[in-house]
């Protein structure tokens, strides 16, 4: 079948099986790497991406469900300021980083600094249930959101709000 839909800002069309998984389609038609395949159900977050705005695991989505919609990957949010507000808070709070896991952990805390952009340690912790990462204490990846948020309010505002 013909798939239309927006891809990282741009309209694009497919053929392709309606059952296949949208991760597939992203690296195997579009080379967009960055959404791994992990555990393929729904659980790690390895294959993150913004659906209509909201972090998604691609593996769960069969690409005919994508037809009309917008889908943001790692490789066109890595274009932002929001994204660098992330990578910085990141780096200032020595979180560990690896090609598994960071598309779930920045997908994750972007979702979560849109809708909070103060969240409480609880709400933070919350916020990386669904994006697996073994190696990074969660003190620490809660300090890196803390200062990612810092960053972007002072990006914003010019000050900490
Ligand atoms: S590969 Fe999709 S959630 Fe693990
Ligand atoms: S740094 Fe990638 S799994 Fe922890």
């Amino acid at each position: 079948m013909t798939i239309g839909f927006i891809l990282n800002g741009e309209d694009v069309t497919i053929q392709t099986e309606a059952n296949f998984r949208l991760v597939d389609i992203l690296r195997h038609n579009f080379k967009l790497l960055g959404a791994k395949e992990g555990c393929l159900s729904g659980r790690c977050g390895a294959c993150s991406v913004f659906y209509n705005g909201r972090v998604v695991p691609s593996c769960m989505i069969p690409v005919f469900m994508v037809q009309g919609n917008e889908v943001v990957t790692i490789e066109g949010f890595a274009l932002t300021e929001e994204y660098q507000d992330i990578i910085g808070g990141f780096n200032q709070a020595g979180v560990r980083s690896c090609g598994y896991c960071d598309t779930a952990k920045i997908l994750a805390v972007e979702s979560l600094l849109a809708a909070n952009p103060r969240p409480e340690p609880d709400e933070i912790l919350a916020a990386f249930d669904g994006a697996l990462c073994r190696c990074t204490e969660p003190e620490t990846l809660a300090r890196g959101v803390r200062a990612a948020a810092e960053i972007r309010q002072r990006r914003i505002y010019g000050r900490s709000v």
